[in-house]
């Protein structure tokens, strides 16, 4: 028996949030006890040696990454949540989605200038996400030395898009024809 990669985790629901998507579903890979260690010890791998002084987790799946990830660096983990949601002083970005806009926070002294960043996220589709959440670290004066999903979908362009700009991507998976 061969042994299960971290894609052979993620579940796929049909017709989730509309029709026609399919919603790569990666709550199976964080229920399972190896699944979840493999994700983490892989998300970490290319930047073993690096320096990193924080982790920024993404809302709302890249909280469970980004701790998981903070507690085996023994450093800080930083949210990036959605409008209105965090409690002190923030600055904001916006983003598009597929109908309208978003904007995401960080609060304005979660990171020191300076300070060397790893993103994490669940999943990288059109890079609107990502991209926002990086230039909220470059405005408080943050380094990002990387940004890790467990999951590219390459034919929405996020990963081409971000790699343009310089950014290293690391993804576990992809699946193509998303
Ligand atoms: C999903 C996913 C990523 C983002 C990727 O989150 O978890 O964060 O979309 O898409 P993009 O690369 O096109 O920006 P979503 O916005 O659905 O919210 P959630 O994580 O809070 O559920
Ligand atoms: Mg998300």
């Amino acid at each position: 028996m061969q042994t299960k990669t971290v894609r052979d985790y993620i579940r796929t629901i049909v017709d989730f949030p509309h029709e026609g998507i399919l919603f790569r579903d990666v709550t199976t890979l964080f229920a399972d006890p190896r699944g979840m260690r493999l994700a983490v010890d892989q998300l970490l791998d290319p930047y073993v040696g690096q320096r990193i002084d924080k982790v920024v987790g993404l809302e709302a799946r890249g909280f469970i990454l980004g701790g998981a990830i903070a507690h085996q660096l023994s450093i800080g983990f930083v949210p990036i949540r959605k409008k209105g949601k965090l409690p002190g002083a923030v600055i904001s970005e916006d983003y598009q989605l597929e109908y309208g806009e978003a904007v995401v926070e960080i609060h304005h002294d979660a990171i020191e200038a300076g300070e060397k960043v790893l993103m994490v996220d669940d999943l990288l589709a059109t890079g609107g996400t990502a991209a926002a959440g990086i230039r909220l670290v470059e405005r408080l004066g943050g380094e990002i030395v990387g940004c890790a999903f467990i999951v590219d979908l390459p034919d929405l362009g996020g990963r081409r898009k971000l790699e343009e700009l310089g950014y290293d991507i690391h993804a576990l998976c992809r699946f193509d024809g998303a």
